[in-house]
């Protein structure tokens, strides 16, 4: 499949399957985080696996859907701000380098023909109690993962992102580019 198709095959799965997702698929979605890149190869990241289904309940309290319950596994992405690169401005690229490393998950998970959302909106304090987390670690994505109930389809792209005319700006951000 090409990069591209890759790409649009990706959606936000939102009903998963109860099916088990294989220890190679997880390894192979695990690898391809870790390969990822990062500001100044600091990899400032930890990725919790979560199968168990009493830690599974304390994680689905910090991001309370039925949908999300539903997925067989949760990877949460965590950041480490002690690590990660600051520029001299002061910016942290911390969740930089993590968007990164969960887009590197939900497209490997793709090419499985897996589901993965990313979820940002949880309650970062509940999780953090949940696994136990150390201080100098943020929980940024939790990753609900499994094999989806149902495709979306490809087509949303047409309506559902803005037009290349609208974003893209060539030589400067004024001249618009011309209309293909
Ligand atoms: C940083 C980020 C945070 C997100 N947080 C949530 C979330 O908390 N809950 C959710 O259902 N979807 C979440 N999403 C998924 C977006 O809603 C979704 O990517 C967007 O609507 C486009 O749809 P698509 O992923 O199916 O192409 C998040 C996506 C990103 C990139």
């Amino acid at each position: 499949m090409s990069f591209l198709n890759l790409a649009k095959e990706r959606f936000s799965t939102r009903d998963f399957l109860t099916k088990p997702v294989e220890e190679d698929k997880l390894l192979e979605i695990l690898e391809a985080a870790r390969i990822s890149p990062s500001a100044v190869n600091r990899q400032p990241w930890h990725f919790v696996v979560v199968r168990d289904e009493n830690l599974k309940e304390k994680i689905v309290e910090a991001y309370p859907r039925d949908w999300f319950a539903k997925a067989p596994v949760f990877i949460v992405a965590c950041g480490d701000h002690t690590e990660s690169w600051k520029r001299d401005d002061g910016k942290d690229y911390c969740d930089i380098d993590i968007s990164i490393a969960v887009t590197h998950i939900m497209l490997a998970a793709t090419d499985l023909g897996l589901g993965t959302c990313f979820v940002g909106a949880f309650d970062v304090d509940k999780c953090r109690q949940a696994l136990k987390l150390p201080k100098h670690l943020e929980p940024i994505a939790l990753i609900p993962l499994g094999y989806p109930a149902k495709k979306d389809s490809t087509k949303r792209f047409n309506t559902r992102r803005k037009a290349l005319s609208e974003i893209v700006h060539y030589d400067g951000f004024d001249s618009n580019i011309k209309e293909q």
